[in-house]
């Protein structure tokens, strides 16, 4: 949902910024936009609908030269993504330029106090309201550009991370956030700025994340200044990033996705890292263990996520009921937050999330810890706002996720989930100790299970492409399959823009099965743990309406694979295991028949990474 960056130093801006600029562009890809001030003390601005290639390309025979600049990749909320609406946004002198991630809800107020007092705009946006409004204050009272900001966001209710520079002022950034993320990298007499840590770490492995409503102002050759925007002063927390370079390259993969789908092996293995033991039979989840009481007690559990990181969660649903008996409810954050749900003090919220920066779990967040609840995430962007929000929590350790659709941190959130319900089941002795041995033995050998069925991506591209003509799907399975059928419902629509839906298997007589014909596809996860008779009936219906059949087996399998007109082999292993095979296959599956559309993978139309706007 936006991305930000800025610099301030001794080198030149332009190319630290563009580089930053896609680093972050798996944020929002609609138009982008830069303002540097150069030695002459000119501040230009320059933006381009479109990509950040499109803005290098407008900008080739422009000035560049200037050791302090901002730049944005935008993602639409208000106003079309076109050239004017595209950031910074400069106010009314052109003497201040602003970027902005995220909502300025009462902007329409505030545009209305300043048309009033001589102001007029030139885009839809509402950023551009927040930076006349900068410019008004400071006029007004003939303050500083930080004392400026800090009376301005006083007056606005939304979430925001912003900078903004001053023509005449080439060594001050003034930036801030509530509700958007936003880090400041530290270097060698120079400060760098990003909505996440990617941009930086190329140049730094010092950062500060800046807190909810918090105002910095980076100054040239001098220290950091950090204070709320209730003007208390705050002392700079360094943070070492553990990030490395080669982790946000494509590494000779053509996508990020393909590249996040061939790294789960070692992304699982990094969830499990002194996590599972190396004997494969002990788990041992510091998340938990530090919060043990609080989970044997725990009447409920109630999971709050959005998009695959709910699929996720129903997944943990499944298995938290399974092993450790206690009733968990699976919530869409976005209405979780809004209907008024019943907390209690003693209930356990999980909130899952990748980014850790998504609004409605972050509000969902908030919510449940104003009614007292117990709050635990489960995260994978180390420092991110929801981690920073919760009581405790696990982290997924997935690495940096740079393609759109989630791949790899779904799997390590499953991979958590999963060792998480088998603790609380292991010491609440619902989980009997064979049972408990024999999962975590095959859990520890997933990693290697997942490389056999990544031998079979060439085969997959190939019958893939057969499906091109489609312009629906229909995914099925049950029990722990299920989500997976969600999943990889989710996946197909997001990259390769073909209707698909989910269900659970045995739920198609009561609807979808009057969609069944020659035409339609249908996707169904029929491995053997798992009611697998069951599912063998519900594809002989399909099969009876001559409906395609692509089907997800166990090695082995021939009944289901006789049915179907493509199979794809994973190995056995425990029931609530499954998902994590089983969703790779039709990940490279979404992936290829995309790759084949000629969609564009990593970005897909419309989404933007991080979800930080309601
Ligand atoms: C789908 C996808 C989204 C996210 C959702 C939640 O591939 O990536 O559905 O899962 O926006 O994002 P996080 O997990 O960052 O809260």
């Amino acid at each position: 949902m936006c991305g930000i960056v800025g610099y301030i130093g001794n080198r030149q801006a332009y190319p630290i910024l563009i580089k930053g600029l896609q680093r972050l562009e798996y944020r929002g890809y609609d138009s982008a936009g830069i303002a540097l001030l150069n030695s002459n003390n000119d501040l230009n601005v320059y933006k381009a609908k479109g990509k950040v290639s499109d803005l290098v390309h407008f900008v080739q025979s422009k000035d560049t030269e200037g050791t302090i600049g901002i730049a944005h990749t935008r993602w639409a909320t208000h106003g079309e993504p076109n050239q004017v609406n595209a950031h910074p946004h400069f106010s009314q002198s052109e003497e201040l330029a602003l970027i902005h991630n995220g909502i300025i809800e009462n902007y329409a107020v505030l545009k209305q106090g300043l048309i009033e007092n001589g102001y007029s705009f030139l885009s839809e946006t509402d950023t551009e309201v927040l930076v006349q409004l900068i410019e008004f204050i400071k006029k007004s009272n003939n303050i500083s550009l930080t004392k400026a900001v800090q009376l301005a966001l006083d007056q606005v209710v939304g979430a925001y991370a912003i900078a903004v520079i001053e023509k005449g002022q080439p060594d001050i950034i003034v930036a801030a956030r509530k509700g958007s993320p936003l880090v400041v990298g530290i270097g060698e007499d120079e400060f760098f700025l990003a909505s996440d840590a990617t941009p930086i770490i190329e140049y730094t492995n010092k950062v500060v994340y800046i807190g909810e409503e918090e105002i910095v102002t980076l100054r040239r050759g001098k220290e950091l200044r950090i204070k709320t925007i209730g003007n208390v002063e705050k002392t700079p927390e360094v943070k070492k990033l553990e990030m490395t370079i080669s982790q946000l390259e494509k590494g000779g993969y053509p996508h990020f996705m393909i590249k996040e789908i061939f790294e789960q092996p070692k992304t699982l293995s990094d969830s499990m890292r002194g996590r599972v033991n190396v004997e494969g039979d002990h788990i041992t989840l510091a998340g938990f263990i530090d919060n043990k009481e609080k989970f044997l007690n725990a009447k409920r559990i109630i999971i709050t996520a959005c998009g695959t990181s709910w699929h996720a969660g129903l997944i943990g649903k499944y298995a938290i009921e399974e092993f450790a008996r206690i009733p968990v409810e699976v919530e869409y954050s976005s209405e979780f937050r809004y209907r008024k749900p019943v907390i209690h003090p003693d209930d356990i919220v999980i909130a899952i999330s990748q980014s850790g920066e998504t609004a409605d779990t972050l509000a969902a967040v908030e919510l449940a810890k104003s009614k007292g609840a117990f709050i635990f995430g489960i995260c994978n962007v180390v420092g991110s706002s929801i981690p920073r929000n919760t009581h405790s929590g696990c982290y997924t350790h997935a690495g940096p996720e740079i393609g759109v659709a989630s791949t790899k941190a779904f799997t390590a959130q499953v991979t958590v989930l999963t060792m998480l319900a088998m603790m609380i089941g292991k010491e609440k002795g619902t989980l009997n100790n064979e049972n408990y041995l024999k999962i975590v033995s095959e859990l520890s050998k997933i990693p290697e299970k997942i490389k056999e069925i990544l031998k079979q991506n060439d085969r997959i591209a190939e019958f893939a492409k057969t499906f091109t003509y489609a312009q629906n799907f229909i995914y099925l399975g049950r029990g722990y399959n299920f989500p997976v059928a969600l999943e990889g419902a989710l996946k197909l629509k997001e990259i390769s823009y073909i209707h698909a839906e989910g269900y659970p298997a045995a739920e198609m007589k009561h609807g979808p099965i009057a969609l069944i014909s020659q035409e339609m596809p249908v996707v169904v996860i029929a491995t053997s743990a798992g009611m697998y008779e069951k599912v063998v009936s519900n594809i002989q219906e399909i099969k009876a309406r001559k409906g395609k059949i692509i089907s997800i087996v166990t090695e082995g399998d021939v009944v289901v694979s006789n049915l179907s007109d493509y199979t794809i082999s994973i190995p056995d292993t425990e029931e609530c295991l499954v998902p994590l095979l089983a969703a790779i296959p039709l990940q490279l599956f979404a992936y290829h028949i995309a790759v084949v559309k000629g969609c564009n993978v990593d970005q897909p139309r419309n989404l933007a990474k991080s979800v930080t706007v309601e």
